[in-house]
């Protein structure tokens, strides 16, 4: 299996290489001695840009040859290494697709980089509600009925860009979503943060690019073993301008890339072309395997969504006993079992695309033993499409109380992270559901991205002509 960056990487360090270059640990010969044990073999291949080691801003060598073979491998007609997650993605894909004063149509529940990069971009956004499983109670997609509406009623927006497949990997089918959009002169834009692995098939759900979407950007240190900051951009088709989008990443990036992330994507591309060269059945049997031992623990149960598919790797669990997900991760993390989130039901976890290490079951049915609690319910609720309006229309700003924030229009995102999906945008007008959420995720203590006057029960609301 070919490994252009990651081998020329190696076979650099295995001369033992003097540096006179940045950065300064200089092959890790310099560097602070209680922390070197760990870092020491990870530090040979943090170089920079000498010769023959390419550049990412302007490929020509192994970094084009890995990216290449990354294309070839996804399907994509060009893709690109990205060193600042999908994040910097996220920017570029919206960014090259919309300029100031273009309509762009935005899932509700999508990351926070997609807002940033509506801002950035000076583009107006059209929020198109998200559905809501029914047995998770979190938000899924959207559907085509929303999409078909709201071309009806914006029938000159540049894109769309959606969140396929959500956190919790339920995936809509795109087909006819897709359609619709390029029928419409509508350029389709995917953070597929959570699919890098669907390029593998088997009973993971269709990727979107087989979807035809014009833009797509993967965490590939999600599910993917490389690094974390370590992302894939994938362009395909004539809609979109592919070289707008590589500018874009230029000046959104570091001029100074890690070597050691952009020779994990070249691996973790690697890992999976031989994969999928295989049988991808000892694959499912396993993690099925993995999922059935945790349903096997008494006063657990494993959610799953009941109208669209799944991703294998997600394992959704919750508590027979009442305990909300927030106190169930926490009984887990006692016992150094790490979920990747919790909401106010359950519990997510993560799984990898291998043999991992042996779960200590015994030690989490012990800790769920000595625990008890009570369960409470969200609703959601439901408005299909909302127009946010940006700061140059405002008065200023004020801080106000939760009681009296309902109606006024949010100065700030307030995120909980993880997801980092915002439950009040900037811009949005709150609605009262939004505070008794977030007094409730404030009372379970966890971390909301915003300013700290949430602490004091006050959120920052725009002051409009009416409140003046
Ligand atoms: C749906 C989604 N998009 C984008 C991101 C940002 O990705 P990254 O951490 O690779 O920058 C996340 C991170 O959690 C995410 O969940």
């Amino acid at each position: 299996m070919k490994t252009p960056l990651y081998t020329a990487l190696s076979q650099h360090a295995e001369k033992k290489p003097y540096s006179f270059h940045v950065p300064g640990h200089h092959n890790g010969d310099v560097f602070f001695d209680e922390a070197r044990s760990y870092y020491a073999p990870l530090l040979q291949l943090d170089v920079t840009e000498l010769d023959g080691l390419d550049d990412l801003h302007h490929p020509t060598g192994v970094i084009q040859e890995a990216e290449d073979l990354l294309a070839k491998l996804y399907g994509a007609d060009q893709s690109f290494f990205l060193v600042n997650g999908t994040t910097v993605g996220n920017l570029a894909m919206v960014m090259a697709s919309c300029g100031a004063g273009d309509e762009v149509f935005i899932q509700r529940h999508c990351h926070k980089s997609v807002f940033h990069a509506v801002e950035l971009a000076g583009a107006t956004p059209i929020l198109l509600e998200t559905e809501v499983d029914q047995q998770l109670q979190v938000p899924t997609h959207v559907t085509n009925e929303t999409v078909k509406q709201a071309i009806a009623q914006h029938p000159h927006c540049r894109a769309i860009v959606l969140t396929y497949p959500n956190y919790y990997g339920h995936a809509a089918d795109l087909s006819e979503l897709v359609q619709m959009c390029h029928e419409a002169g509508i350029l389709v834009l995917v953070d597929e943060a959570h699919g890098a692995h669907f390029v593998l098939g088997g009973d993971f759900p269709p990727s979107a690019l087989s979807y035809g979407a014009d833009v797509v950007v993967q965490s590939a240190h999600k599910t993917l073993p490389a690094m974390t900051m370590g992302s894939y951009l994938h362009v395909q088709g004539d809609r979109i301008d592919a070289k707008r989008v590589k500018t874009l990443l230029t000046m959104l990036q570091s001029s100074s890339p890690s070597y050691p992330i952009m020779a994990s994507l070249d691996v973790a591309r690697a890992f999976v072309e031989k994969m999928k060269k295989g049988s991808l059945d000892g694959l499912m049997s396993g993690l099925e395997e993995l999922k059935e031992q945790f349903r096997r623990i008494p006063h657990i149960e494993v959610v799953e969504s009941d109208s669209l598919s799944t991703d294998p790797l997600k394992c959704v669990i919750r508590s027979t006993r009442g305990l909300t997900g927030y106190e169930l991760k926490r009984i887990l993390e006692s016992v150094e079992v790490h979920p990747e989130l919790a909401d106010e039901h359950q519990v997510l976890l993560v799984f990898g695309l291998g043999q991992m290490r042996e779960v200590p079951f015994p030690a989490i049915e012990h800790a769920l033993q000595q625990s008890d609690a009570v369960l409470s319910k969200v609703k959601h609720r439901h408005e299909k499409m909302a127009v946010l309006k940006d700061d140059r229309q405002w008065q200023g700003v004020e801080a106000v109380p939760f009681e009296r924030a309902e109606g006024r229009r949010s100065a700030e995102s307030v995120i909980p992270y993880p997801p980092g999906i915002p439950l009040m945008i900037k811009g949005e007008r709150i609605k009262v559901d939004q505070i008794n959420t977030l007094s409730r995720l404030l009372g379970h203590h966890v971390h909301v991205q915003a300013s700290q006057v949430i602490q004091q029960r006050k959120l920052y609301v725009y002051i409009e002509e009416e409140t003046l």
